[in-house]
């Protein structure tokens, strides 16, 4: 018995020291003992004080206002903190959990590490626009290793949330509007925080968020009411989130809204049907931020014992900064409305990731790491910006600039503004570290034996002209005018951050109109965390660079772009509109009965078959620029794709019998090396419910040389045809499908492929 038992520990600790794949906390027999074997020591307050979290450092929502953390850590009264950093600070606090606490449970410190901890990087609808997993993966690993130095082990990341419509400001903290890509990126973050090992000093739990559907928000508004029908919700807006439970994600967070009248965070059939029980996720739910105590404010509960009984039994298992788990949960249980098991079950969930983290071991930071990023780091962090770069537009090859390019004006008020580079959700991103584009266009130009008139022009959000006038006469000094304008990222974007209008704000435009007028050549990089409409720019304007909140690096990025040592590379993840109006706008919509490419709006239409369409009376139905669109001071061609057969069984495909291989060839037809996306589009007709006009199903990066040509190789198989069809069933319907391999979800010519009964 006792060698049995020898054999046993030596056994679960060989088990212990292999390296184990990425999910496997998610199914790993020590930890389920080590939790069970905790639970039973625990008492029910014990356990309720897992299920606690609040706030402890600068508030990121309207707080509670408690502050005796330290008691409630030492009787085990709370199970994470959030907004704390710093080693000695998150040390200090655990030091009283895990000394002074009955059971010695490590707490779980959380933080917003959404694009960088110290050394931001671009905003995430910047790097959705580098269409780079292995990228994003990187960069995540680094916010990863700073985040841990500080004793931060969970971020509130990734957002994958899908976003159609550009009004919301959230939707910069997102991959804009494609579930295809906005998987295939969601998947990279948790790689990227989460490592090959949940337990590495240096990994961090992630939190994919917000479930579900946040991004639906009606007219934009944050926080407003979401009504997507079942079809839709699993076709466009659940993929990414299923994508990271695959990944092994360890934590979801519940969102504020509203899904078809019922709140996300009491959502039994989101948070329990679709999560637990057909994804079969592991990890724990953690409330948005007083998302409990808004159950009352939705109007699903009058008192907060009734919001936390909702909140809880629906899914939610960690409740941010309401208190109401707190204050109710133990008469709760008292009088049955909670059953003991289920609290179990919350606190096991919240268990499990702290022991797959390894924090029983190591729960504090090592106060000796320090955050140091390396050059490598900041490389990395400045090619992630190069990558995100979208050329708009480049009238007569205005850019790149001529190394020789002596007198240059540089105007706007995002020319040196280090904060703004920080974008929304800076973390602990430090203006200090920033270099603006200002600075490195300054030490540019001062190499080169150039000149740099600088003038601010106006600010972000004024209707004062009185800097246009310098800025003007900088300009007539000049050769060529940089015009730095945008949005105010902390204000304009990211939480409570939208917006009716989407123009540039303030006067920027009048500045520009001016600019233009010198008749000098005048490049607009334009700082936005959405689209912005435009169609002045667009008309007067002969080089657009859209820059978004490119982080520490964006002065040198912008540099190197601008002068051609790099060639913008990037790709619209989300639509660009003509007018406000036209939100909610996205590239795979519906065809429509009635559908219409491009109307004649130099006279009111004339005749039936001009008027009777799904249309505008004053503007196009078409993005001014595309999903998937982005230009290069290249050239790329196409051919047409070829596919490994033309006809394909649908039961084949069900049966899990092998798709269709697809390949085209790209080929670089202009004269200067540079990376291109190449982007496989379907279509399907002739199925039971209508499809979109086309849906993204692959995407390459490829870097070639001028005159080169690469084949891209994709499968059209079961994964990409199959749509939750009349019978509500996710599966390959016999049907007509068109296939493009293109730059842009607009271009391309077009293969045929059926697939047969
Ligand atoms: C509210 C936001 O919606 C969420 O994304 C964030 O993680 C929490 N506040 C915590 O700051």
């Amino acid at each position: 018995m006792r060698i049995a038992l020898f054999l046993l520990v030596l056994a679960s600790i060989a088990l212990a020291q292999q390296p184990q794949p990425a999910a496997s906390w998610t199914n790993d027999p020590k930890i389920e003992q080590r939790v069970q074997a905790l639970l039973r020591q625990m008492t029910l307050e014990e356990k309720i004080g897992q299920l606690v979290q609040y706030s402890a450092g600068t508030p990121t929502g309207p707080g509670t206002g408690r502050n005796d953390y330290r008691e409630l850590a030492a009787k085990g009264g709370i199970g994470s903190l959030f907004n704390l950093t710093g080693a000695t600070e998150t040390n200090d606090i655990q030091r009283i959990a895990v000394e002074k606490s009955r059971l010695h449970i490590p707490l779980i410190f959380g933080l917003d590490v959404i694009h960088g901890y110290r050394t931001t990087y671009p905003v995430p609808l910047a790097l959705s626009a580098t269409w780079d997993p292995s990228l994003i993966e990187q960069l995540s690993h680094l916010a990863a290793r700073e985040a841990s130095t500080e004793g931060v082990r969970w971020t509130f990341s990734p957002m994958v949330d899908i976003a159609r419509d550009a009004r919301w400001g959230r939707i910069v903290e997102g991959a804009g509007e494609d579930p295809y890509l906005g998987s295939a990126l969601a998947q990279a973050y948790i790689r990227g925080y989460q490592g090959t090992r949940l337990d590495a000093p240096d990994s961090i739990a992630a939190c994919t968020k917000h479930f579900v559907g946040y991004g639906a928000a009606e007219a934009g508004r944050d926080y407003n009411t979401t009504e997507i029908p079942e079809r839709l919700l699993r076709q466009v807006y659940l993929p990414p989130f299923q994508a990271t439970v695959d990944a092994g994600t360890a934590t979801f967070m519940s969102a504020f809204n509203a899904v078809n009248e019922v709140p996300a965070t009491a959502n039994a059939f989101t948070l329990t049907q679709v999560l637990r029980k057909e994804w079969g996720f592991k990890g724990f739910v953690v409330s948005d931020w007083t998302a409990v105590s808004e159950l009352m404010a939705h109007g699903i509960a009058n008192t907060g014992d009734v919001a936390a009984r909702k909140a809880f039994t629906a899914g939610v298992d960690m409740d941010m900064e309401s208190n109401l788990y707190a204050q109710h949960m133990l008469q709760l249980v008292r009088t049955g409305a909670v059953t003991e098991a289920q609290i179990n079950e919350g606190a096991a969930r919240i268990l499990r990731v702290k022991f797959a983290l390894g924090l029983f071991e190591h729960p504090y930071a090592d106060a000796n790491r320090k955050i140091q990023p390396a050059p490598a780091d900041l490389e990395l962090v400045r090619r992630a910006a190069e990558e995100s770069f979208v050329l708009l537009k480049n009238e007569n090859n205005t850019l790149p600039l001529a190394a020789s390019a002596k007198r240059i004006a540089l105007v706007g008020p995002l020319a040196d503004d280090a904060a703004q580079m920080i974008g929304a959700w800076g973390g602990k991103g430090d203006a200090k570290d920033v270099v603006t584009l200002r600075a490195a266009l300054a030490q540019r130009l001062q190499q080169s034996g150039g000149t740099l008139s600088y003038a601010k022009g106006t600010d972000i959000r004024t209707t004062s002209d009185a800097g246009f006038a310098e800025a003007v006469s900088a300009a007539q000094q000049s050769d060529l005018i940089i015009a730095a304008l945008g949005e105010d990222a902390p204000e304009m974007t990211g939480e409570a951050g939208s917006r009716t209008r989407l123009d540039l704000p303030g006067n920027q435009q009048q500045l520009l109109e001016k600019l233009v007028a010198t008749n000098k050549p005048v490049v607009l990089v334009l700082f936005s965390g959405r689209p912005i409409v435009l169609n002045w720019p667009a008309q007067h304007v002969p080089a657009i660079l859209e820059a978004w909140f490119p982080g520490v690096q964006a002065g040198p990025a912008l540099v190197r772009t601008l002068f051609g040592e790099v060639s913008p590379s990037g790709k619209l993840t989300t639509s660009f509109p003509r007018a406000v109006g036209q939100e909610p706008l996205y590239y795979n919509q519906l065809n429509t009965g009635r559908p219409v490419l491009k109307v004649d709006l130099s006279h009111p239409p004339t005749n039936g078959d001009e008027k009777y369409h799904s249309r505008y009376i004053d503007e196009q139905n078409s993005a001014l620029y595309p999903f998937g669109f982005g230009l290069s001071y290249s050239s790329f061609s196409y051919s047409a794709p070829q596919l490994s057969t033309a006809s394909v069984s649908s039961r084949t495909l069900n049966g899990g019998g092998q798709g269709i291989h697809v390949t085209a060839t790209v080929t670089n037809s202009g004269k200067r090396e540079a990376d291109q996306i190449a982007q496989l589009y379907i279509r399907e007709t002739g199925t039971s419910v209508s499809r979109p006009v086309r849906e993204l199903k692959g995407f390459k990066r490829v870097h070639l040389a001028p005159g080169a040509s690469q084949q891209v190789d994709f499968t059209i198989g079961a994964n990409e045809l199959r749509f939750w069809n009349l019978d509500m069933k996710n599966v390959v319907e016999p049907a007509q499908v068109t296939v493009w391999v293109s730059g842009d979800s607009v271009s391309g010519n077009p293969a045929q492929l059926t697939v047969a009964q």
